[in-house]
């Protein structure tokens, strides 16, 4: 495995791929690598000849204030489990070589509309860093076929957006959720939970199963079911930012005939913001 920090070396190692005509998968992410991320490379190593793991905790998706410092960081673990995963290439810049001219000068990428919804109501500026640090990414791999996780799935559908806009020719292939055995997805930032906390955080994963089945079952009034999931999480201890059912393929609001939905919530425990979502085909 290759571990990379400069943005020229990068750019000869993936030239050189092209050249041969391999075929080039992203894995990008902000490392301290669990089993979620692990999943997208291997599925990447299925996809492509070559695969390129990123890891870049980018600044310009963390609000002041928020845990941009705290992130936590593990990069010699994380070279250990890429290198175990057979990934090709592990590009690690610094800061200074992804925004040479300084991340409050840099020129930015802004997806609207789908940016300002849910997280990027409580998370101002955050879309518009990933879409940038995507974007860069893209124009300095030029993969085939970028991965990422259903996860994040406003994340997700920011990212197709960007790449279907501004006509980057990758395909953009998504990866469902990993989970612990209790339901609680994978994050890098369980790290922030207390043992106690972490079982109880699967109660997040709980409540989106139940507003499923409510919906399932026929239930129409989902501002109901929104409401008394917000409860239930509120009476597990959590500070929900939100509990929402969108329309998969935009996140607008669900109508009533809307069959392909997708229910999302963030929501503080403790010191860590959980995110998680499910979707469901209503019949
Ligand atoms: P990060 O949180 O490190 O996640 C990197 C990728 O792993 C994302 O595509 C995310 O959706 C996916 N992922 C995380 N947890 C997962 C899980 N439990 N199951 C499946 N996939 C999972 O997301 C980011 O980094 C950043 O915003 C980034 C896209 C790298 C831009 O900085």
């Amino acid at each position: 495995m290759l571990i990379i920090e400069s943005v020229a070396a990068l750019r000869r190692a993936v030239r050189e791929w092209h050249s041969k005509e391999l075929s080039v998968a992203l894995v990008p992410t902000m490392g301290n690598l669990h089993e979620g991320h692990l999943h997208l490379v291997r599925e990447a190593k299925r996809l492509a000849h070559r695969v390129v793991v990123s890891i870049f905790v980018n600044p310009t998706q963390f609000s002041p204030g928020e845990d941009f410092d705290a992130y936590p960081r593990t990069p010699a673990a994380d070279a250990e489990k890429l290198r175990e995963a057979a990934t090709d290439l592990l590009f690690m810049p610094s800061a200074a070589e992804l925004y040479p001219a300084g991340v409050d000068a840099t020129t930015f990428v802004e997806v609207p509309g789908l940016s300002d919804e849910l997280c990027g109501r409580f998370r101002p500026g955050h879309f518009r860093g990933v879409a940038t640090i995507v974007c860069k990414l893209f124009n300095l791999v030029q993969p085939d076929v970028a991965l990422f996780g259903e996860k994040d799935y406003q994340q997700l559908l920011v990212i197709r957006r960007m790449a279907a806009d501004l006509d980057f020719p990758v395909r953009i292939h998504a990866v469902p959720t990993v989970r612990e055995a209790s339901g609680l997805a994978m994050s890098s930032r369980n790290a922030y939970l207390t043992a106690e906390q972490k079982e109880r955080a699967a109660v997040l994963y709980r409540c989106l199963c139940r507003a499923a089945e409510a919906i399932g079952r026929g239930d129409k009034d989902l501002e109901h079911i929104e409401r008394q999931q917000i409860e239930t999480l509120r009476g597990a201890g959590f500070r929900p930012d939100y509990f929402s059912i969108r329309r998969e393929t935009d996140l607008a609001p669900a109508g009533p005939e809307d069959s392909r939905l997708v229910i999302l919530a963030a929501a503080w425990l403790g010191k860590a913001r959980l995110i998680d979502n499910v979707r469901l085909t209503r019949v």
